[in-house]
């Protein structure tokens, strides 16, 4: 007989799974989590997105625009730090849709979050091959262009540049960038990008432990960084720099929001580690709130001192932090922001390597994805070995072939559908277990929430149709597994048909 496609897990299962066999090292103090949860904020969104946003939409309004995103993440924080504290098992969002939403929503937020978490480890390992080139480039080294850009971005730009040329013409342009044609096919993949998601995987098969601490070292690099963006560029800061404060309008600010929403994500990944939180009831909490309120008052400050240090219509796109101060003649400083700006992005990446196998490791706890790849864990590391090497041959291979672009799109699109599910599945959870002890509350939850699904829907459609057009694809795929494998394996739908 078939079972409801929106079967529920009871919590009480989910609180008997954390009882039972302790599959994961509780590790992971307070300060641990703020750190994973820094780790993962702080990165190419500060330190390569914020360029292009405030020179094409917000102007000196990029203030604005990171206290808008800022605000919404904000709503949707607190909705995760909620469940997380109640239902302290890793799978994040996952595990919350489980239990309030059904079975569907579950499978459907899962495979969601692969868009933020494989992919958002694609877009920032591009992210790294830049500023590894930029960085090596002060030193005098240049590596080929066919090592550091996409497959996709490199065949199609020059074949629309050649559109009404001939093969000929197209051959010689290949030529003059130096991209090598094997076989009749261009030979541009970003090797580089593929590399250092292997180095990071490689790191993380051996545990958490010592991904933690690699972690926390880079973390604290690139907040004294940022501070040091902060406190030595407000001596640089000219304020008629801020005027005109809106050049482009409210609506720039908004479009502004949209893109820069991919500096806060991350913060989320920290209720992935429930599992290896020493006491998640109380830390989980403390790590996703301090972590985004942290965050976002370096991004208000280092917007304002950018902003105020050149003129928005000159900011650089590539690197804005550390070319603010080499306008400036500060070479020295210009160095240090770079490598800092590398540490960042890497513990960016360790972040969302090690958080996609977790969900993974939910899932297939449930029977909707392989036991076998996805839920065996190293005897001596202890860690979910196999799906870690998987993801990161995923998230390389695609870092390899996409641009940067349309990667952080749909990590943006892909992660505002998670925000807008979970505030959704808050509301859902007061109604129908209303007197389940909550060791966290959304305060005024009946109005955070909402906001929360409203603010989230309004940058989703401000992301356009291209954006919802691939989402809507991804979760196609993701609807034709689940009828195909998942539901076939489920353990609730294998239970109810006992029952
Ligand atoms: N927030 C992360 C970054 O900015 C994803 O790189």
């Amino acid at each position: 007989m078939a079972y409801s496609l929106f079967a529920k897990k009871p919590i009480e299962k989910l609180e008997a799974e954390l009882a039972g066999e302790q599959r994961l090292k509780r590790v992971l103090g307070p300060v641990a989590l703020t750190g994973l949860g820094i780790g993962g904020i702080i990165g190419t969104g500060i330190f390569v997105l914020t360029g292009l946003a405030a020179r094409e939409f917000a102007g000196p309004g990029l203030m604005l625009a990171f206290v808008i995103a800022g605000v919404g993440c904000a709503f949707a924080a607190l909705c995760y730090a909620e469940f997380a504290a109640m239902i302290p098992v890793t799978g994040s969002a996952y595990t919350y849709s489980y239990a309030t939403l059904g079975e569907f929503f579950a499978w459907i937020i899962g495979w969601d979050l692969i868009l933020e978490y494989a992919m958002g480890a694609s877009t920032v390992s591009y992210g790294w091959s830049k500023y590894f080139c930029k960085l090596l480039g002060l030193f005098g080294v240049k590596f080929p262009i066919w090592v550091s850009n996409d497959y996709w971005s490199a065949t199609h730009a020059l074949e629309d540049a050649a559109a009404n040329g001939t093969m000929a013409q197209l051959a010689a342009q290949y030529s003059s960038l130096e991209i090598p044609i094997i076989a009749g096919i261009p030979f541009c993949l970003n090797i580089i990008a593929f590399l250092i998601v292997g180095v990071i995987t490689t790191v993380l098969v051996f545990g958490i432990r010592e991904g933690s601490r690699l972690n926390m070292a880079m973390v604290f690099i690139k907040v004294a960084v940022v501070l040091f963006v902060i406190f030595a560029g407000a001596m640089y800061v000219d304020p008629t720099n801020w005027s005109p404060f809106l050049p482009f309008g409210m609506a720039g600010v908004m479009a502004a929001s949209g893109r820069i929403f991919f500096s806060y994500i991350g913060f989320d990944a920290i209720s992935t580690y429930a599992e290896e939180a020493k006491n998640p009831q109380r830390d989980l909490p403390i790590g996703i709130i301090a972590s985004l309120v942290i965050c976002t008052l370096l991004y208000i400050l280092v917007s304002a001192v950018i902003t105020g240090m050149v003129k928005y219509n000159q900011i650089d796109i590539g690197a804005p932090l550390a070319s603010a101060f080499s306008n400036y003649g500060l070479n020295v400083a210009a160095l240090l922001i770079s490598a800092g700006g590398l540490a960042g992005i890497t513990s960016v990446m360790l972040v969302m390597l090690m958080s996609q196998p977790r969900i993974f490791l939910a899932m297939s706890s449930d029977g909707l994805l392989p036991k076998k790849v996805f839920n065996e864990i190293h005897p001596k590391y202890r860690t979910p070995h196999k799906s870690t090497i998987l993801t990161g041959l995923v998230s390389g291979t695609v870092a390899m072939l996409t641009p940067i672009d349309i990667l952080a799109d749909m990590v943006n699109i892909g992660t505002m559908l998670a925000f807008v599910i979970v505030c959704a599945a808050v509301m859902v959870l007061r109604k129908t277990n209303p007197d389940k002890p909550r060791p966290f509350r959304c305060p005024a939850a009946h109005i955070v929430a909402p906001l929360g699904i409203v603010a989230n829907l309004a940058m989703m459609t401000a992301l356009g149709w291209a954006n919802w057009s691939r989402l809507l694809i991804w979760l196609a795929i993701g609807v034709v597994i689940y009828f195909a494998y998942s539901r076939r394996h489920s353990h609730i739908g294998k239970e109810s048909q006992i029952a």
